[in-house]
């Protein structure tokens, strides 16, 4: 099988695995583990960040976010088909008492106006006060696109108009940076909180950061505790970050490109394919031009040897490149995947 199905497959390399063996660990929820304490303070650095806290998810981080950021009653504005409105099963609703107000997206980004408009008249006394923006970059649902330097700021400086605190959830911050030719701290430094994910392109087996200043990182120790974060030997799984870090940044890069060669080569070969969407390391495919359903199209690409998942749109699907993804790999699913969707049967072709 070609897992072609998330960039969350990944395996951790003999060498993270090494890695992994010869942690020095100790006890991380007293502070004490000093691999846990190492990824920390490279992390913090990484985002253009004071400090960084490990914790166990990057949903987790997320949560711990905007729970730090707000308060019960409070109201949060994102992008409508974000990772923290559709996939966190209501977190910020459950976690942090939070009203949640989706912004209609272009390529899951939104516009200052749009955060201006949304914006609540709460000093009437009725309404909740809007108090968060979460910025996703990359964006999940849009197909790994890329907010640029100068929308970010757009939307923070308006978000800093009106005193609303502005989250970064940068699950795929590199693939971002990466993208944008930027050091990923360039981009983290412009928000109050921005959150990392070890285990997406990174390649390692677990693990994300939280950071910010010195003292939202203090609130932010807490909410992990609260919400049974705070590990023990931590640094068992820590050495991982601190070897992804060193060795798994650059690579980034090759994934694009081996997206971009996936995009090209299905888009050539007759699938409905656009590659100029591919800006990262996803492949979305509109299956329903291809008269075939969602389920039907993971179906026969999964019986051909590519795995490839699901969107948010009934229509397209998604094939994500990452670390254990060659050349090989990608020049195989360009021959199988366009015969297994019938791709000369396209509807709108
Ligand atoms: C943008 C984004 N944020 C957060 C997460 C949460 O990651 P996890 O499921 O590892 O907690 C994901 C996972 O796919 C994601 O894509």
């Amino acid at each position: 099988m070609i897992d072609l199905r998330s960039d969350t497959t990944t395996r951790p390399t003999p060498a993270m695995r090494e890695a992994i063996a010869n942690a020095v660990v100790g006890d991380e929820q007293n502070r004490e583990d000093p691999t846990v304490l190492e990824l920390e303070r490279r992390a913090a650095a990484f985002l253009g960040q004071e400090e960084a806290v490990y914790v166990p998810t990057a949903t987790m981080a997320n949560q711990i976010a905007v729970r730090i950021l707000s308060r019960p009653g409070e109201e949060l504005l994102a992008e409508e088909n974000s990772h923290i409105l559709l996939n966190e099963q209501g977190g910020p609703a459950v976690f942090s008492g939070l009203v949640m107000r989706g912004l209609p997206g272009r390529h899951g980004t939104f516009a200052p106006e749009q955060v201006a408009a949304a914006v609540r008249d709460w000093h009437s006394g009725h309404m909740p006060r809007t108090r968060v923006v979460v910025v996703e970059n990359t964006h999940n649902s849009a197909g790994g696109r890329v907010w640029t330097l100068e929308q970010m700021d757009a939307v923070i400086a308006t978000s800093r108009e009106h005193d609303l605190r502005v989250h970064l959830d940068g699950a795929r911050i590199v693939n971002a940076a990466t993208a944008l030719g930027v050091p990923a701290a360039e981009i983290g430094r412009r928000f109050d909180t921005v959150q990392l994910c070890l285990s997406k392109g990174l390649g390692c087996p677990l693990g994300a950061l939280v950071a910010g200043s010195a003292e939202l990182m203090i609130a932010a120790r807490r909410a992990k505790h609260l919400f049974g974060g705070a590990m023990r030997q931590a640094g068992i799984v820590a050495a991982a970050g601190v070897y992804a870090l060193e060795h798994h940044v650059a690579r980034i890069a090759d994934d694009h490109a081996r997206a971009r060669r996936l995009a090209e080569g299905w888009a050539a070969a007759g699938l409905a394919v656009d590659p100029s969407q591919t800006e990262t390391n996803f492949v979305h495919i509109d299956v329903g031009s291809h008269g075939l359903t969602a389920d039907e199209g993971v179906e026969r690409a999964a019986a051909a040897g590519v795995g490839i998942s699901w969107t948010v749109d009934p229509s397209i699907l998604r094939a994500v490149v990452h670390l254990d993804i060659d050349d090989d790999d990608v020049e195989r699913a360009i021959e199988l995947l366009p015969a297994a969707l019938g791709a000369s049967d396209r509807v709108n072709a």
